[in-house]
């Protein structure tokens, strides 16, 4: 099912906008292309669609008449925001918003999470306020609201934009019955550096998935329109940079050349903003020495002058207050200041709009005018999400939006497509350990995550409760019985004690099989502030997995985690791994599901996995250098200068532990090599298909290849489509995900698979910093992962060769 957006009457709507439309529509070509192919998700590149609802002349009209009512203290108001509830970074200590509400000094407020309280601040808003602008309310609904899904680094495993979609819209109907209109989410930040905690909230480090994921996102919260009671507003985070933190550690300063901010980081924000996101939120770190939130090239001149962006731009928590911090302001009313010259439009808990704009205003350090505009922003939004008419929700129907049946088991099917099979090797009998077999006569079930309710829902579980969680172990309680699992905890995530590990062992020695559930702590050591250097497994849990090891009883291991670990022993020795990420509400059936082959794993990993924290950041987009390893795997001491000048380690592989793209599934599938159906491709014709918006365009170039289920069992699959640009103005990545679509393969079935390749493939920001196609060698490979398929060639010519 396709969200579509419902245009208006094209007459009325276009003239007022029709400059914004034609300025944007100029600049569609940007982000990068969407999935091709047959994957129901995919959506062409060059459909484009505006968030007309926030360039609506009717709404413009009420928004002017409002405007043309306020006093600056009311207009400032508009651009104040406050955490009223549990607060979630350093708190201002202000607790008289029912005061400053009357006074109409609030525009927003987040963290509340009830239906009577949203009700109670709104009925202050709305009925003793002098204009009676409603509030809008916020929350972090990151990967479900009551309903939890897998973390979104799980769901961007799926590589199913679709579920993704699904999920957000659930998010959004549970959310939206308290009052909750607006959430802080997605995540868009490339992340290339699993140090850094935040990549748990982000959908991995490539910008077409994140892009695909973001569109699905937004289309999830927002709806067909906002002005739904079941639509919560989006926002595009943390603009921009932010994942890029220096050494992984949060909150760290950013250097990104313009050129690798337009073709890595800066997309998936485009391809938000083309679905209509109707907020963006700006980040913490300093950008190029500028800091993101009061940054004018990236807010002013990129997002609104070049992309048409017309929503809101929030602050993120106490941003505008750390412009001191990061001294380029030493008081107050400059960081305001600068925060508000730079493009920040909402000011997020630092209460220094309130304290100093509208003296910064009447001072004439900053225009009216810019105040106005500002002002717009806002009210256009709380004037799309129908705030003016429906300001209350009904206290009664809250609890009948929470976990409806529909909604708990898409959490279950997005957690089973998430997980991605890291391992499964054949046993001495010649088949692989998972699936387990409903014979079994016993398991050890082992581990802190392996019955921890609250664990399950990750960091930022909203209003997620560990009472709705199904864990591993009552789920496979519930499939063998009480007495065929024997549950040892054997150790806390950090600690442990030898008595644990024991009994631990003596579980697994008492069993046919042993399953550990180890990992990290999800609300702890995931997320905001939870950066870490070393990323094995935490306390003694790697102790108590060769402990169990050594048993000989052959061991499965799932791996919950925020982000790739380190685990070289594990890799090495136990034969099966499932990476299962937070899996939400519904962890337990979705892998007992899979331990016992109800369903086979799917999922595949958006972001690279390393073997050592040297490695990272490790990306598979990366640039070749002028001095590759002529075979990557260099872990041999150099043999010869030709084996040592190049770009290596003396101690460690080049290679990831596993590579972007990579997941497993219970049959073994054999990819052909890859055909095109041209060997040249004329540049003016790719030129014309990046301006031609038509759907009728021709396709420049069809990759296919022919993909034969070698197994016994059914198999859904991710084929990927990689392309390498060469011969180019600027260096291109090894491989640029290009498109992916998912196929089911019956045992002994082959599928041909074609992709049809769109000029946007070959497109990329040059040295002028401009996107477009230059003549160039062209390497294609149709293939399970990054690091793997046949290549083929293929050269962009200009017409006169
Ligand atoms: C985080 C944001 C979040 C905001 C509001 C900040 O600390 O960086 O991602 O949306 O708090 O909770």
């Amino acid at each position: 099912m396709r969200q579509q957006y419902r245009f208006c009457s094209p007459r009325k709507i276009l003239r007022p906008v029709l400059p914004v439309l034609l300025f944007a529509l100029s600049f569609s070509l940007l982000a990068p292309p969407q999935t091709f192919g047959q994957n129901p998700a995919a959506v062409s590149l060059k459909t484009f669609h505006p968030n007309l609802e926030l360039s609506d002349p009717a709404i413009e009209a009420r928004v002017e008449e409002l405007i043309n009512k306020m006093t600056i203290e009311e207009k400032v108001g508009q651009l104040v925001q406050y955490s009223a509830g549990q607060p979630t970074g350093p708190g201002t200590g202000r607790t008289d918003y029912a005061d400053m509400l009357a006074k109409g000094e609030i525009g927003g407020l987040f963290n509340i999470v009830t239906a009577k309280e949203t009700n109670a601040f709104q009925h202050i808003a709305v009925e003793r306020s002098r204009l009676h602008i409603p509030i809008l309310f916020g929350l972090d609904v990151i990967h479900g609201f009551r309903t939890e899904f897998p973390i979104p680094l799980g769901i961007s495993a799926t590589w199913d934009p679709q579920l993704a979609e699904r999920a957000a819209r659930v998010a959004a109907r549970e959310a939206s019955a308290t009052g909750i209109r607006w959430t802080f989410s997605p995540m868009l930040d490339l992340s290339r550096d699993p140090r850094w905690g935040r990549v748990a909230e982000g959908e991995g480090e490539d910008p077409f998935l994140v892009s695909a994921f973001a569109r699905a996102f937004v289309r999830g919260y927002q709806g067909r329109r906002l002005n739904s009671a079941e639509s919560i507003l989006a926002c595009a985070k943390h603009y921009v940079g932010y994942g890029a933190a220096e050494a992984g550690r949060d909150y760290n300063s950013t250097e990104i050349s313009e050129h690798t901010l337009r073709e890595y980081y800066l997309p998936p924000f485009r391809a938000a903003v083309d679905v209509g996101v109707g907020s963006i939120m700006s980040a913490f770190n300093s950008l190029n020495g500028v800091p993101a939130s009061a940054n004018a090239f990236t807010l002013k001149k990129i997002l609104r002058q070049e992309w048409g962006f017309q929503g809101i731009v929030d602050s993120d928590w106490t941003s505008v207050g750390e412009l001191m911090n990061h001294g380029i302001a030493t008081d107050g009313a400059t960081a305001a200041r600068k925060a508000f010259q730079g493009g920040v439009d909402m000011d997020m808990v630092s209460s220094l709009y309130h304290d100093h704009l509208a003296h910064l205003v009447r001072l004439g350090a900053v225009s009216e005018a810019d105040l106005n505009e500002d002002v717009r922003h806002v009210l256009r939004v709380k004037f799309a999400l129908g705030l003016f008419e429906n300001p209350y929700v009904d206290e009664r129907k809250e609890s009948l939006a929470m976990l409806l049946p529909e909604a708990v088991a898409l959490s279950r099917d997005v957690a089973e497509h998430s997980f991605v099979l890291l391992k499964n090797d054949l046993l001495s009998k010649g088949s692989p350990l998972l699936p387990l077999s409903d014979d079994v006569k016993s398991v050890a079930l082992i581990g802190p995550l392996a019955d921890d309710a609250n664990q399950m829902l990750g960091s930022w579980g909203a209003l997620g409760n560990g009472r709705d969680v199904t864990t591993l172990h009552s789920a496979l309680v519930k499939r063998l019985g009480d007495s065929r699992v024997h549950f040892a905890k054997g150790s806390e995530i950090s600690t442990a004690t030898d008595a644990q590990i024991k009994a631990a062992v003596d579980a697994a020695k008492n069993s046919e099989v042993a399953i550990l559930a180890l990992g990290e702590n999800g609300p702890e050591m995931t997320g905001e502030a939870a950066s870490r250097t070393h990323l094995d497994l935490p306390g003694r849990q790697e102790q108590l997995l060769e402990a169990v090891a050594a048993t000989g009883k052959p061991v499965i291991l799932i791996v919950f985690s925020g982000r790739p670990l380190i685990l070289p022993w594990a890799v090495e020795h136990v034969p099966s791994i499932l990476a299962a990420w937070f899996p939400g509400i519904q962890a337990g059936p979705a892998l007992v599901r899979t331990l016992f082959g109800e369903t086979s794993p799917t999922g595949k990993l958006s972001m690279t996995w390393p073997r050592s924290v040297g490695q990272i950041p490790i990306y598979y987009n990366a640039l070749n250098t002028g001095r590759p390893t002529v075979q990557n795997d260099a872990t041999p001491f150099p043999n010869g200068h030709d084996e040592k000048f190049v770009s290596r380690y003396l101690d460690e592989s080049n290679l990831p532990q596993f590579p972007f793209g990579f997941g497993l599934t219970y049959t073994t599938l054999r990819y052909g090599a890859t055909e095109l159906n041209k060997s040249d491709l004329r540049i003016d014709w790719l030129k014309e298909g990046l301006t031609n918006t038509s759907s009728s365009a021709p396709t420049p170039l069809q990759a296919s290849a022919n993909i034969t289920n070698t197994g016994s069992r059914a198999a859904t699959e991710t084929v990927q489509l990689y392309v390498r640009i060469e011969g180019t103005s600027v260096s291109e990545p090894v491989r640029s995900l290009r498109g992916f679509q998912q196929i089911t393969i019956a045992p002994g079935e082959t599928k041909r698979v074609v992709f049809s390749v769109q000029s946007e493939a070959f497109a990329f920001w040059n040295d002028q910093n401009v996107f477009g196609v230059e003549p160039a060698r062209v390497t294609i490979w149709v293939a399970p992962d990054s690091a793997s398929g046949t290549p083929a060639q293929v050269e962009i010519r200009n017409k006169a060769n």
